[in-house]
């Protein structure tokens, strides 16, 4: 059905259009609160086999929808009703801003890939604060992930996160510091430890001054030097960060034709991403909490993710080839393979093929 619908009508109009589309369905369906909780009830994961907890919060499955898709918080309740674990929504930037020229959104179907530039579009803060205030209809977990303004020098990056941390970490589950996207000028370099430490540390002093103590996470390049993945790790375990978000899109081109300039993401980005997986867990062990996002297409990746030492997954590009049941599916697959093999609890696989 939805390769149906793909092929006839999503694949022949423009990318983002299409995105627009799904989005403003997604937000109708937010709105009709019987539709919405019916959906929840057929799609959410319900088996308790699957539930997962990771600092301090409870998660309903371990798949969840990574950061992109709900840039302004607009549609949470209806991905958590599709059956994604948790949606991450951002990036979010203290300030509006239009992002990049159109186009900046490319589908690469023969590779079951996406070259994006978007450049952080989104609403500002301010307006994903109100419209997270919105929510809570059906139960979701929110992951908060927000980025530097594009207008905001290199010297200000700390302030500007701090503003929308001030703003939104007391609305999250759990707060996300992306700095790895490739679309910002300059962004990447915030991972260099000696600019990540005090942006880190001011960050967590805001998310740890909330009410419930908001767990903090920073999200990394997969285009980072093996040595670098791990002196963000001994950052991240210094600080007392709860977890690492590996990876976002690379700017490598490797297995692909287009030379579209952005963050390629999907199946190309696989190999990558599991091998970042792999270092950062060799390196932290269970002391921080690994989420596992890049070309994760199916139930034999996601548990391939877990068992090299995730406790969380996330995809977004799988979503565009695979359609609205792609997250219902893979908890499905999961819960059935856990039976199979006699795992009553995530916890027995997690991290079990890792050195
Ligand atoms: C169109 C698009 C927009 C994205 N925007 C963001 C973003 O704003 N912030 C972020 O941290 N990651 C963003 N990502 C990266 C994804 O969260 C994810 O890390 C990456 O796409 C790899 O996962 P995938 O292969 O499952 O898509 C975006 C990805 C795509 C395809």
């Amino acid at each position: 059905m939805y390769r149906f619908l793909f092929t006839q009508l999503l694949s022949r109009i423009d990318p983002e259009d299409a995105h627009h589309l799904t989005v403003g369905a997604l937000r109708l369906l937010s709105t009709a609160p019987v539709v919405k909780k019916a959906v929840h009830r057929r799609l959410a994961p319900r088996d308790p086999a699957l539930r997962v907890q990771a600092f301090g919060v409870h998660f309903p499955g371990p798949f969840g929808l990574a950061a992109g898709f709900d840039k302004d918080a607009g549609c949470v309740e209806a991905m958590s009703a599709l059956g994604f674990g948790h949606v991450e929504v951002g990036t979010i930037t203290a300030h509006a801003q239009p992002g990049n020229a159109r186009p900046r959104l490319f589908r690469l179907p023969r590779e079951r890939a996406v070259i994006n530039r978007m450049g952080f579009n989104n609403a500002g803060a301010g307006a994903a604060a109100r419209a997270l205030g919105r929510t809570r209809g059906v139960p979701a977990v929110v992951g908060v992930n927000i980025g530097k303004t594009k207008v905001v020098p290199e010297a200000e990056a700390a302030a500007d996160y701090v503003a929308s941390a001030k703003e939104l970490a007391p609305l999250a589950d759990y707060l996300v510091v992306n700095v790895s996207s490739p679309n910002t000028p300059g962004l990447r370099n915030l991972q260099a430890v000696e600019l990540l430490r005090p942006l880190l540390s001011a960050v967590k002093e805001v998310a740890d001054g909330t009410p419930k103590r908001t767990p903090l996470l920073v999200k990394i390049a997969p285009d980072l030097a093996d040595e670098d993945v791990d002196a963000v790790a001994d950052l991240a375990l210094e600080l007392g960060l709860d977890g690492i978000i590996a990876t976002n899109t690379t700017i490598g081109r490797e297995g692909v034709s287009s030379t579209e300039a952005g963050g390629l993401s999907g199946r190309p980005l696989k190999a990558r991403s599991l091998a970042v997986l792999r270092r950062l867990r060799a390196r932290v062990g269970d002391r921080l909490t690994l989420v596992s996002v890049g070309g994760v297409e199916d139930v034999d990746d996601v548990w391939e993710r877990l068992l090299a030492g995730a406790t969380l997954v996330q995809g977004y590009t799988g979503l565009i080839y695979h359609g609205p049941l792609w997250a219902y599916r893979i908890h499905r697959g999961l819960a059935r393979r856990m039976r199979r093999h006699g795992v009553s609890d995530l916890r027995e696989i997690v991290g079990r093929t890792a050195g």
